[in-house]
């Protein structure tokens, strides 16, 4: 399979496991900045170098787009990219706005043979994975609630990097996107409706013009219910916090530590588990590329990247009318 990729931040990432796979080849890589371009390109002798993303996305010989440019890209590079009959591997968020989203929706209703997954990689996660496998064996009884947080620990690229400079920055679609599917993976579980608060404190006196911090109150189908909060200013390192309550147990995780509860006992404190936060990230990459050439099951489909979206969306929009939002889903 013939292979582009745009934006050579995480995108060398990319970049490197399209390379290392004998089912790929990478025919062209692109960055705005030449200098980036140049130094990554060293890598990839064969590999054609463009600053311009219309160079991969046009290119009819190229199979499948890897898309890792700055978050206000996305929306006109997927367009592209379906237009051109590409498969396409886009970084979180899919797209900024609601009209976006249904525009994206709508292009793929005529193309349905495009295949599309993002790089949602908390889910391989072995921590998460140990918790899934748990929640799957019956062991939480009957889950009730959840809550999800993103906790940045890097101010400094929302005040200092593009993501303080775009025109639009969310932290829901940027940082709280990962626990959504997180969640929405865990539960196998239909969110409803959301609402939200929000405050720019920690970056009051920076260049950055949108909330830093955004917690969401949400409703599932089943009467379950959660709270997922983006905290892009938080005074510690990054890592995700997640706890799940079942009618059985209980697991919190915070930082570098986890526990799982089974008593309501004081005395029966249960052991701490310890360990670095630690991803496969290359696995959903593999795993999609996989599922265009086998027909296997990705393992974030294009249902997954539209759901979690539809969440993150929603919450945006609570966060200007301060009501609860339903959530649109667009099914595919
Ligand atoms: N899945 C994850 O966990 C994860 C982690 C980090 C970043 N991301 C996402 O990856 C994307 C890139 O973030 P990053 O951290 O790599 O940023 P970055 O600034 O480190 O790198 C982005 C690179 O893309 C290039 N670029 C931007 N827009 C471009 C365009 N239109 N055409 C060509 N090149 C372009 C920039 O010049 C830069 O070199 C963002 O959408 C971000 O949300 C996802």
């Amino acid at each position: 399979m013939k292979v582009g990729v745009i934006g050579l931040g995480v995108g060398e990432r990319h970049a490197d496991v399209y390379a290392a796979d004998s089912r790929c080849e990478l025919v062209s890589i692109c960055d705005l900045n030449p200098e980036k371009l140049e130094s990554v390109g060293q890598k990839y002798n064969s590999s054609v170098l463009t600053t311009d993303a219309r160079d991969i996305l046009t290119n009819s010989s190229i199979d499948l787009v890897s898309i890792a440019s700055f978050d206000n890209f996305h929306y006109e590079q997927i367009l592209l990219a379906i237009e051109n009959d590409k498969h396409i591997f886009v970084e979180k968020p899919l797209c900024l706005h609601d009209s976006e989203f249904e525009q994206i929706s709508m292009s793929l209703k005529d193309k349905p043979n495009i295949k599309i997954s993002s790089n949602l990689v908390l889910r391989t996660a072995p921590h998460f994975l140990k918790v899934k496998e748990k929640i799957d064996s019956g062991y939480f009884g009957k889950l009730y609630y959840f809550e999800g947080d993103y906790n940045y620990g890097r101010i400094q690229k929302i005040i200092s990097s593009w993501r303080g400079q775009i025109s639009f920055y969310s932290v829901t679609h940027g940082g709280a996107i990962h626990l959504i599917d997180l969640i929405l993976w865990l539960s196998q579980e239909k969110i409803t409706e959301a609402i939200a608060v929000g405050n720019k404190i920690s970056t009051a006196d920076s260049e950055f013009k949108y909330p830093d911090m955004v917690t969401a109150l949400l409703k599932f189908s089943n009467g379950m219910t959660a709270k997922i909060a983006a905290n892009f200013g938080c005074m510690m390192p990054h890592h995700h916090g997640l706890s799940v309550f079942g009618s059985k147990a209980s697991y919190i995780k915070s930082f570098a530590t986890e526990k799982y509860y089974t008593s309501r006992d004081s005395t029966l404190m249960p052991e701490e588990f310890t360990y670095e936060e630690k991803f496969r990230k290359d696995d959903i990459l593999k795993s999609f590329v996989s599922s265009i050439i086998e027909g296997s099951e990705p393992l974030v489909s294009l249902s997954d990247v539209f759901n979690a979206m539809s969440v993150s969306l929603a919450i945006e929009r609570s966060l200007k009318s301060l009501n609860w939002e339903k959530v649109s889903y667009l099914n595919h």
